[in-house]
């Protein structure tokens, strides 16, 4: 059984979403197709289409949010990678058994609609994971 379905996006974290906004849309050839604010996360999202996978821009709403910090310590640039699946409860359980350290019990709602649950990056070789499930 396939766990991990494919590579839904990559999350960038930038220091500000207008100008990552026309960088993108230079890049791409086309502009961001939504914006959203996740206040729980303290963040706004913007959202690019790159063939069948995506692009998440992050900008902190405060100053203090996990966006900001991580731009902080490591300055903007690839934030996470975020894998599609298709039971994200399946999902958390299994990688929790097989040792990873997720940092919620529960799936939250993300941006996008989607339900979301992270991965340690600490459990994955430095790098931050995202679990996607769409929210049907
Ligand atoms: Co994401």
């Amino acid at each position: 059984m396939d766990h991990l379905l494919r590579i839904e996006h990559l999350g960038i974290a930038v220091k500000d979403l207008a100008t990552a906004e026309e960088v993108y849309t230079r890049l791409l050839g086309s502009g961001p197709y939504k914006r959203e604010v996740v206040e729980r996360e303290g963040v706004t999202t913007s959202f690019f289409k790159v063939g069948p996978n995506k692009i998440e821009l992050l900008e902190s709403t405060t100053p203090d949010g996990p966006i900001a910090r991580a731009i902080e310590k490591r300055g903007e640039g690839i934030h996470h990678v975020a894998f599609e699946v298709a039971d994200i409860r399946a999902e958390m359980a299994r990688l929790k058994a097989a040792g990873f350290q997720l940092l919620s019990e529960e799936p939250k709602p993300g941006a996008d609609n989607k339900l979301v649950c992270f991965v340690h990056p600490k459990s994955a070789n430095g790098v931050l994971l995202e679990l996607t499930q769409e929210i049907g």
